[in-house]
This record gives structure tokens, C-alpha cells and sequence, in this order.
């Protein structure tokens, strides 16, 4: 059933009427441009056809003693988690301890809710719209496995931000509810990331992956080869210690970037000669990566463009080699994927796709041969690893609505 059909189902299961609004989210993958949003560079993601859905109705209408869970708050059940998230309202101010924050997938929601408070105090300043949260309950149910590398946090982000903007009648610009879904995940649950998962979410296109200007902030819509299928590739694996490789890699960019007196990486087009001078061996390596992954962001949404696959399949095995010994961010299971999936009939090219480490993989295969590809890679991802991986064909779907 899918994800839409089992939230509403849900729902009428804990409060016995009907919703009123249901929010779906996509996850997103990225095709190429990694570790480069906090660079202030490029990323090629696509919104895809793996959502989550709230199906959600407000409880201001709700007589006192009616529904037990009704009140002055945001109460969401997940399929995934059997403690369900509850917000008061109003939400705490934004600069409450750590400490005092909820934890688990609440933090996420209450993330939400407390920038969405914090933008309504700023809307009197004349800044972009924040909204007075009304209270509402709500069913969660999500198709997007959960820590794989396919943004299933800043899906559940962005559908609760929907959902409370829509609610209080004024649901900002898809930027505007990206960056205050980014601030919650920063500021709030403590992950120090940057905007490419949340603008994928929000900024989805059916039939198109998204050019993504990390710095203006600039979506241009690249469109997918017919005959072209991504397919995501969920290794099974996960890691934990994920968060702090991950500040230690965005330390590293800014050192480089710093050592190379630009104020990003993302300024420049090339090493200068002397960067092996500058630089210690670490940076180095990733500087070379970042600046040659920004490049392959226009040179793979070039070649899809111009419908040239293996263009593409060839800018993307590329990008892994890169992130695999430049960045260092891959992990054994994604190296088996891509190998397994290169070697596969109809794959044009593959690599790793998130934050790295464990998760996912993503392979541009032709169509035509999805069957051939599939039953080849199988068997040959399970003889290098002893793991099965599951297999994701996806459509580029719209964004959160
Ligand atoms: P990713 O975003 O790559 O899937 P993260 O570790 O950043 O991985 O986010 C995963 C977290 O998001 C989960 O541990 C959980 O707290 C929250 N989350 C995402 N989807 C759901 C869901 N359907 N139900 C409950 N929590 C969810
Ligand atoms: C993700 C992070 C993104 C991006 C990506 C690597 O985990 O949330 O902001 O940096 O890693 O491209």
C-alpha cells in the first residue's frame, strides 16, 4: 500500500475521523556534486518517487475532552517508531540547551516548529513569513529507508514545515522553507549540513534532476533521458561515527580554502601550481576533490542535457574514484556496489551517493536492459559483500506539497 494510503489509514485508526491535509516529501538523491554544498559549490540531486506522507488535521476545532490527543499541541505517530512526537505549543525559544530538547525523530519535528516560531517573530521585521502554529495531529508513513543517505530527515523536515505553514495560510517560498528546515537540523538537532538535501526535497521536478547552486541559492532544472534509469542502490550498510568524519571533512575544506586565501572552494576553477606548498597532504586531497566535483556538476547536467548517458555514467564513475580516494568518504559496500553495477549490463556508470561511508549507491542503467542489469548485479553485489541490496528504480518526482 502506498505511503499516502497507509498515513490516512492511520490516522483514522488513532482519532476515528478523517484527515483534512496530507503532505507528501520525497527523498532525494544526488547524482553528482558531493560534499560540495558547504563548499558554496554545485550538486546534481533528484527528487524521487520514495516519500513520506503526513496525513494530519487540525484539533482547534476539537471540543476540550473530545480526543485525549488533541490539545495544545503538535502530535505526530510514526509507522517507524512506536513514541510518538509531541510539541507543545508554543514551541521553546530557539536558544534552549541541548539538553532541554527532545530527542529521537522528535527533535526533528520540534526542530520545525521552534524556526517556524522564530520566523514569525522576524515576519514583523519585515522577513519572509514564518506562521502562528495551530495545533494538529497527524499520521506519519514513509517509503524512504531511514539513515540510508536518502535525506529521510529533511523529508520529514520539510513535510511538517508544509504542513504548519499550510495550516496557519501562508506556506513560504521553497527556499525560504529549505533554509528553515536546514536551521532546524543545524541549530536545533546539532547535524552540521548544508542546503543540498533540502532544496532537493522541496525544489523536486518531475522528469528532471536539479542544478543546485549552492551559494545564489539557483535551481535550474536539468532533464532525464527518457531512456535513462536511475537506480538507487541501498547497500544495507550503515555506520555510526557518521557525524564527525563529517565535520572533520567540512574543517578540512574550510582549512584548504582558507590556506588558499579564497573564501570557498568553490572559487576556484583549478589548483594553483603552488597548492602542494600550501596545503598539507589532507587538504590537498580535498581541495582537488571539491574543485573537480563542481566541474563534473555541469559536465554530467551537460551530457544528460544532450542525452549523452555515457557522458554521463563515465563524469559519475569518475566522481566516486575522486570521492573515494581524494574525499575518502566511501566505505567497502559502496565500492562493491559500483563495481558490481559497472560491471553489470546496461550501466553507463555509478557511484556513491550522501554523506558516504555506508547507505546508498546510485547507477544510470538504460532502460531497456533494467532486467539484465538487475539479475547480474545481484548476485555479484552479494558475492562481494554477502549482503543483499535493495534496488530502487526511480521517477524524478515534484517536490514537498
Ligand atoms: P537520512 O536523512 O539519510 O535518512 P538521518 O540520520 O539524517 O538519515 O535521519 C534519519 C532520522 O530521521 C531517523 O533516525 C529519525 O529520527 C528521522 N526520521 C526520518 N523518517 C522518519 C520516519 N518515517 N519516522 C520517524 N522518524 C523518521
Ligand atoms: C549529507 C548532507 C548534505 C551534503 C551531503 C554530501 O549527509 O546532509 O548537506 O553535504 O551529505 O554531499
Amino acid at each position: 500500500m502506498p505511503a499516502a494510503a497507509r498515513a490516512v489509514r492511520a490516522f483514522v485508526a488513532a482519532h476515528g475521523r478523517e484527515p483534512t491535509l496530507l503532505v507528501r516529501s520525497p527523498a532525494r538523491v544526488n547524482l553528482i556534486g558531493e560534499h560540495t554544498d558547504y563548499n558554496d559549490g554545485l550538486c546534481l540531486p533528484v527528487a524521487i518517487d520514495r516519500e513520506l506522507c503526513i496525513a494530519l488535521r487540525r484539533t482547534d476545532d476539537v471540543a476540550a475532552g473530545a480526543d485525549p490527543a488533541a490539545g495544545a499541541h503538535l502530535r505526530l505517530v510514526s509507522e517507524q517508531d512506536p513514541t510518538p512526537a509531541v510539541i507543545e505549543l508554543p514551541p521553546p525559544p530557539a536558544d534552549t540547551p541541548p539538553s532541554a530538547r527532545a530527542t529521537g525523530w522528535t527533535r526533528y519535528v520540534q526542530g520545525v516548529a521552534v524556526q517556524l516560531a522564530a520566523s514569525g517573530q522576524l515576519a514583523a521585521s519585515g522577513q519572509p513569513a514564518g506562521a502562528d502554529l495551530v495545533p494538529w495531529q497527524g499520521a506519519l508513513a514513509s517509503d524512504i529507508p531511514l539513515g540510508a543517505g536518502l535525506s529521510s530527515s529533511a523529508a520529514l523536515e520539510l513535510a511538517v514545515a508544509v504542513a504548519c505553514t499550510h495550516l496557519a495560510g501562508s506556506v513560504p517560498a521553497p527556499t525560504e522553507l529549505a533554509r528553515l528546515a536546514q536551521r532546524a537540523e543545524n541549530a536545533w538537532v546539532g547535524a552540521a549540513t548544508g542546503l543540498l538535501d533540502q532544496l532537493a526535497c522541496v525544489g523536486g521536478i518531475a522528469g528532471h534532476a536539479l542544478r543546485i547552486d549552492c551559494r545564489t541559492l539557483t535551481v535550474t532544472p536539468v532533464p532525464l533521458p527518457a531512456g535513462l534509469a536511475v537506480v538507487v542502490i541501498d547497500t544495507g550498510s550503515r555506520r555510526e561515527l557518521v557525524t564527525s568524519a563529517y565535520a572533520d571533512r567540512r574543517a578540512e575544506c574550510e582549512r584548504a580554502a582558507r590556506a588558499l586565501g579564497v573564501p570557498a572552494l568553490r572559487d576556484l576553477d583549478a589548483l594553483p601550481a603552488d597548492a602542494a606548498s600550501r596545503l598539507d597532504p589532507v587538504a590537498l586531497r580535498r581541495a582537488r576533490f571539491v574543485i573537480a566535483e563542481n566541474a563534473r556538476v555541469d559536465a554530467v547536467a551537460e551530457a544528460l542535457t544532450r542525452g549523452d548517458a555515457e557522458a554521463a555514467g563515465r563524469l559519475l564513475l569518475a566522481g566516486h574514484r575522486g570521492i573515494r580516494d581524494d574525499f575518502e568518504v566511501s566505505g567497502p559496500e559502496l565500492d562493491a556496489a559500483v563495481a558490481a553495477a559497472y560491471a553489470a549490463p546496461g550501466c553507463f556508470g555509478a557511484r556513491m551517493t550522501g554523506g558516504g561511508f555506508a547507505g546508498c549507491a546510485v547507477a544510470l542503467v538504460d532502460r531497456a536492459r533494467l532486467e539484465a542489469f538487475t539479475e547480474t548485479f545481484e548476485p555479484a553485489y552479494f558475492a562481494r559483500t554477502g549482503r543483499e541490496a535493495v534496488l530502487h528504480v526511480c521517477s524524478a518526482v515534484a517536490g514537498t506539497s
